[in-house]
């Protein structure tokens, strides 16, 4: 089913209740009644087709309209990515972190197995924070200061003092895959750790995994993809000026 404006909302849950992650990200609450996309959109103060193009983006996997994202503004792009941030790390790493503990338990017998997923895990999440926090402080933030000189023709007081120097080539050499420590994860607790007495529990786990993987390749996929070449297209337009 194609995902357009006139479609209710509530139907677009019902199609693929993962896009309920983007419809939170977006800054829009449920409660939609009979209300199509366009209408909760105008509501909610989104561009209604930045949501369809990102909804239709992320439920099938084939679909990327890289051309068309770059002609979004960058400010809703980088609210996205923040708001994603901010779940990924108050909310889904906490959860997560929250199962392993649980998991004790089961492997109560076997504890170097669990000290080996828990520092392991604890480690990816020092990583997580400091690939965040690079982002949220300097990446974003440059962005932000680049789109206000493109809007006002010319380099804001903020930019040449703070920004000068920076390039988004900068960011892209550093811009490490997050996902990779995530697949290692799955595979030990899948192929090496002791069968589990309660493998509800320790599926449930898997699951999160599976999820936050497939959360990061989505994120990393639109930071990849779209935000470093339109920050590239950015920079030339304020070189042209
Ligand atoms: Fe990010
Ligand atoms: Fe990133």
């Amino acid at each position: 089913m194609l995902i357009t404006a006139d479609m209710k909302m509530a139907d677009l849950i019902h199609l693929d209740f993962q896009l309920l992650a983007v419809i939170q990200r977006i800054g829009i609450n449920l409660g939609f009644r009979e209300k199509t996309i366009d209408e909760v959109c105008k509501e909610n103060d989104v561009d209604t087709d930045f949501f369809i193009q990102i909804a239709r983006s992320f439920h099938d996997k084939d679909y990327f309209p890289k051309e068309k994202f770059f002609t979004f503004k960058a400010e809703w792009l980088i609210h996205f990515l923040r708001r994603t941030h901010q779940c990924i790390l108050e909310y889904k790493i906490p959860e997560i972190e929250e199962k392993i503990k649980l998991m004790v338990e089961d492997l109560k017998e076997t504890t170097r197995n669990y000290e080996l997923i828990k520092n392991f895990f604890t480690e990816y999440i020092r990583e997580l924070r400091v690939h965040m926090e690079l982002e949220e402080t300097q990446v974003f933030p440059y962005v932000l200061a680049l789109s206000e000189c493109i809007e006002s023709k010319t380099k804001t007081e903020g930019f040449e003092k703070y920004f000068n120097e920076y390039n988004i080539q900068r960011y892209l050499e550093d811009h490490n895959d997050i996902e990779e420590k995530v697949f290692d994860l799955k595979n030990i607790l899948i192929k090496y750790l002791p069968p589990p007495t309660d493998s509800c529990k320790y599926n449930s786990l898997l699951f999160e995994i599976f999820k936050l993987e497939k959360d990061l390749q989505d994120h990393s996929k639109l930071e990849d993809k779209v935000l470093i070449p339109k920050v590239k297209l950015m920079e030339n337009e304020l070189e042209n000026l």
